[in-house]
């Protein structure tokens, strides 16, 4: 039995629950730690009468352009266990309110293999299922198996596995045709265990930096602090300076469109990607040649290392910081004829 009067929180502030750091009220707010308290929340008269409602992880892929005249509800689900599989494989199970890296952390602690490549990044586990989070080489599908979330048109508990969540770049059926329907309270993945894991060093930093560590027969914990040495010299540090991290996604466009924007610009990135007939650009090069790298509109900033991290150095609002992304977009489109889509959720 809960008492949800006290449950339930009216006009908190979410600038501490957000990366960007932008202050914006939750008209409503609520703590989540299990499935019973979702379920008391679903059957009460405030939630009933709110036809607004969103879930918030660690805010780290999060723009709050006003106040939220809704529901929040903060995800605090804990809880990490190990069930041994095979003798190659373990599952690990996670409560979804648990810090992302602090998972990785302790799956590389325990010496399992498949998510190294994914270390530091910032948010929630249950989060990491929603835009199948990406670096590096790895995505998060790669080791999904499963999930249970708590359905809110139903009031059950359902579950999903990795082919029913539709996973694509930064995307999931939770994106899509799912949005909001669905508070994922845990995430089970498959990790390799010692001698059955084969590192990934596709991407061409992590070799370098191996290299200079001058560390030639490299172990899970290496990727891992590779990788934390990598972001931390390119991303800024959310602690420090709000941001997002990507504010928009790497543009996938039609192979033939792509060689006659390569013709003109001989040296921008392109890569691979996992839809047929299409190739992906490097929108932070894209973004760089429209001269924004390290410009500032308004309180609004475009980072110096990165440009396609939008940021809050003090006093952005979230209306401004949408506000230069627009403006990026549209000259991004003048000059490459390319759309750019946000990454980023706003709000
Ligand atoms: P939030 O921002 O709180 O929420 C994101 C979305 O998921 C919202 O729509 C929210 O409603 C929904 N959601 C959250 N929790 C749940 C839940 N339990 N059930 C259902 N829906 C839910 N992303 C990458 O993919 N790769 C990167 O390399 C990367 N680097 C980053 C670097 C920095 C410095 C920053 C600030 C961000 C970076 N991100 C990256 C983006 C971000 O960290 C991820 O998208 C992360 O998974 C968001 O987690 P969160 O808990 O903060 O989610
Ligand atoms: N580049 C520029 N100028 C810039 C930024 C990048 O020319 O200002 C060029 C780089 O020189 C490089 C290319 O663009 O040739 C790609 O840059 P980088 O390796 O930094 O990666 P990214 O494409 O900008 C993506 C993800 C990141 C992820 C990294 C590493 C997206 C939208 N972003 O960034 O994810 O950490 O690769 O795998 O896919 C996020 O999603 O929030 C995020 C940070």
């Amino acid at each position: 039995m809960f008492y949800l009067h006290a449950m339930f929180q009216h006009y908190i502030q979410l600038s501490s629950f957000t990366t960007f750091g932008i202050h914006a009220k939750a008209k409503l707010f609520a703590e989540i730690h299990n499935h019973d308290q979702l379920l008391a929340i679903w059957k009460s008269s405030e939630y009933n009468s709110t036809n607004n409602k969103l879930i918030l992880g660690g805010g780290s892929n999060m723009l709050f352009t006003k106040d939220f005249e809704g529901l929040v509800l903060r995800n605090k689900i804990t809880g990490i266990s190990f069930e041994d599989e095979s003798e190659q494989s373990v599952i690990v199970t996670a409560g979804s309110g648990e810090n992302w890296h602090e998972l990785v952390l302790k799956c590389v602690e325990n010496k399992l293999g498949g998510i190294e490549n994914l270390s530091l990044i910032p948010g929630t586990v249950g989060a990491s299922p929603v835009q199948n989070i990406g670096a590096y080489g790895v995505e998060l599908k790669d080791t999904f198996v499963s999930l249970e979330a708590f359905d809110f048109e139903t009031g059950q508990i359902v579950h999903f596995n990795n082919e029913e969540c539709e996973f694509g770049y930064r995307d999931s059926i939770f994106k899509n045709k799912a949005k909001g329907r669905y508070f994922i309270s845990s995430v089970n993945f498959r990790l390799k265990k010692p001698g059955f894991h084969k590192l990934n060093m596709s991407y061409g930093a992590i070799n370098q930096v191996l290299q200079e560590m001058e560390i030639s027969m490299p172990t899970i914990r290496d990727i891992s602090n590779t990788i934390v040495s990598i972001r931390s010299s390119k991303l800024p540090n959310p602690k420090v300076i709000g941001n997002a991290g990507s504010f928009f996604k790497n543009p996938e466009v039609d192979e033939s469109f792509c060689q006659l924007l390569l013709n003109d610009n001989p040296l921008m990135p392109t890569y691979s990607t996992q839809i047929a007939g299409f190739r992906k650009i490097a929108a932070g090069w894209l973004i760089e040649q429209c001269g924004w790298k390290g410009k500032s509109l308004g309180n609004a900033a475009v980072h110096k290392n990165q440009a396609l991290v939008l940021t809050n150095p003090g006093n952005a609002t979230g209306e401004e910081i949408k506000h230069l992304a627009e403006e990026i977009q549209k000259s991004v489109f003048e000059k490459f004829g390319v759309n750019l889509e946000t990454e980023v959720n706003i709000i």
